[in-house]
């Protein structure tokens, strides 16, 4: 089944492909071939979709499965900073679509829909010899009609959410032009200005969560982002703890 992609912003170059291995893999193939930054492959199915921490991402049709080719001025910690506006950008195009639904950021990007994933984003990139970043992709998988049931944590959809008459393209269509907004955001302000955002979003602030490290797991409470987008527990004791990577969990809601 093809969709037409039609209605984005100039800076979006749409794709459609009815199926590929991986959308994040297709855009790296044409990053390296020099595409320009706002190459946007959608795909109807993906047959070997990746998630974060080298996991499968379920990919059959009906949900959203999307990668952006971006080209950012800065460094690779920097750029890392965009999974926080994609997240943002998703969130805010869920509310719009379902004013009902309260969806919540987990850190570092999630977003969760009554405790259950919605949606998955991952980061790829490549350094430009002599430092900075060459070109980054931005996936997004959005589970629209259906989402896995044995994912080992608790996955919704925007149909099992009650939107019902949504489909990836009209999803696409709100979620790219708050895709770009955030994105210029982003250029003209920095980190800042996303920090806020996603903290307005963040589910279980100031409460109790778990976080996973590759040697360790301990349970704090959650108190705030840093100006990198770190997050910050709060220990026994009261000492503030700087997480830049690992998988959290926050209690059932
Ligand atoms: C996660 O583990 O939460 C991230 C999942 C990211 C899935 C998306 S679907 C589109 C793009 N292509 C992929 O192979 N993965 C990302």
């Amino acid at each position: 089944m093809t969709v037409a992609i039609q209605g984005l912003p100039a800076f979006f170059q749409p794709i459609y492909l009815d199926s590929v291995t991986s959308t994040n893999d297709d855009v790296k193939h044409r990053a390296r071939d020099g595409a320009p930054e706002g190459t946007l492959v959608v795909a109807g199915e993906q047959r070997a979709g990746r998630g974060r921490a080298g996991r499968e991402w379920t990919s059959k049709p009906g949900n959203l499965y999307m990668s952006l080719l971006l080209r950012p001025q800065c460094d690779a910690p920097t750029a890392a900073q965009i999974s926080f506006l994609a997240a943002i950008a998703l969130s805010s195009a869920i509310a719009q679509l379902g004013p009902d639904l309260a969806p919540v950021h987990k850190w570092p990007n999630d977003v969760l829909i009554d405790g259950a994933k919605i949606s998955g984003i991952l980061l790829e990139s490549s350094a430009r010899s002599g430092g900075g970043v060459d070109w980054l992709v931005l996936g997004m998988g959005v589970n629209v009609a259906h989402h896995p049931v044995d994912a080992g944590q608790a996955a919704t959809s925007l149909h099992a959410q009650g939107v019902s008459d949504c489909t990836p393209a009209t999803l696409l269509a709100v979620l790219a032009p708050g895709l770009l907004h955030w994105l210029e955001v982003w250029q003209s302000g920095g980190f800042a200005p996303l920090r806020h955002a996603w903290l307005a979003r963040a589910g279980g602030l100031d409460g109790p969560i778990r976080v996973r490290l590759p040697k360790e797991e301990f349970t704090g409470i959650f108190r705030d982002l840093d100006d990198n987008g770190s997050l910050l527990v709060e220990q026994t004791g009261g000492t503030l703890r700087t997480i830049t990577a690992g998988e959290v969990f926050l209690p059932p809601t």
